[in-house]
């Protein structure tokens, strides 16, 4: 199968067959990082820009070396140190980037929409590291893989998402990802972090935290997220964590063999319980490892792989 995608800008616009393909290419990867030189010359020559404009510890050092591994030239642009802070618009910045010939920008963006425009504006290939509340989508593929890899299938599995769902790119991406592959995907958070009409990306909506976890498969925490709630979205973060937060007796509702994730960063305490989260069903640092393979699959599948040649 030929991958013939430009862009990857979101979970949407991806068939279940593509999610497939680059799931499959991603668990290939997965051993090079395993081995005592860990490079391969698959995309030697190509460059890559990594243009984020919000912080991140995973996604941009994950990308970063997701490309180094694979022996592409990287180079880095932040907000701080870039002339946006003189006044270039987005367009401006992108127009500029793509004249000094790169293969593929990787961008986070603090707007919705922000890497789509550019994608619009752009010859090389862009791929969307989280735009404001919309869309992560290497994020999103990174936890259909460690989720895979764990239970064997995504299908008819029972995934719980618990959190600030209206301010998460991740929820959004991992209920539209996961739905797609065939997962029973439930949420539940306060009244005031729900979104409205959230269901029709593909999910049910639980009354309560007891009842979105009960029988899970997968319970997947999410983060609250302050830094874009202005005035706080529920009375106290006490409060929070003993109505909305995954402790021992909510997971012992779950599976025996239910699997813990998280995107990180996480709120210790808040969430999640610390022992939850550094415990035995935890899975949220193997999200981090897969994090690098299946970046690895995307840069691989958009700039050297089998958009430009099939391969068998
Ligand atoms: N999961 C995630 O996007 O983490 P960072 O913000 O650290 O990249």
């Amino acid at each position: 199968m030929r991958f013939a995608k430009k862009d990857i800008l979101d979970i949407r616009s991806l068939t279940k067959d593509e999610i497939a393909m680059i799931l499959d290419t991603a668990q290939g990867m997965k051993e090079i990082s395993e081995r005592p030189v860990k490079k391969v010359p698959t995309l030697r020559g190509k460059t890559i820009i990594l243009f984020f404009q919000e912080p991140s510890t995973r996604t941009k050092l994950s990308f970063e070396l997701a490309a180094k591994r694979l022996s592409a030239d990287t180079v880095s642009i932040a907000k701080s140190s870039s002339s946006i802070v003189k006044g270039e618009t987005l367009i401006d910045t992108a127009k500029n980037l793509e004249s000094m010939k790169p293969d593929v920008i990787v961008m986070r963006h603090s707007s919705s929409g922000g890497a789509f425009q550019v994608a619009q504006r752009v010859g090389c290939s862009v791929i969307n590291a989280g735009d404001g509340t919309h869309a992560h989508p290497s994020q999103a593929l990174l936890d259909m893989m460690t989720i895979r890899e764990a239970k064997g299938t995504l299908e008819n599995l029972n995934i719980s998402i618990v959190g600030d769902i209206s301010h998460s790119r991740v929820a959004r991406s991992d209920i539209i990802g996961l739905s797609r592959m065939g997962a029973n995907v439930k949420i539940c958070a306060p009244q005031t972090m729900v979104p409205m009409g959230i269901e029709q990306l593909g999910c049910s909506i639980a009354p309560n935290m007891d009842a979105c976890v009960e029988n899970a498969d997968v319970i997947m925490m999410l983060r609250i997220q302050k830094e874009r709630q202005g005035n706080l979205l529920f009375p106290s973060e006490r409060e929070y964590a003993a109505l909305y937060g995954l402790n021992r007796n909510r997971l012992a509702l779950a599976k025996e063999d239910c699997i813990v994730m998280h995107p990180g960063p996480m709120n210790r305490g808040v969430e999640i319980a610390t022992d939850i989260a550094d415990g035995d069903c935890s899975l949220i640092l193997d999200q981090v490892t897969n994090g690098v393979a299946l970046r690895m699959a995307l840069f691989y599948l958009v700039a050297g792989g089998s958009r430009h040649a099939d391969a068998d």
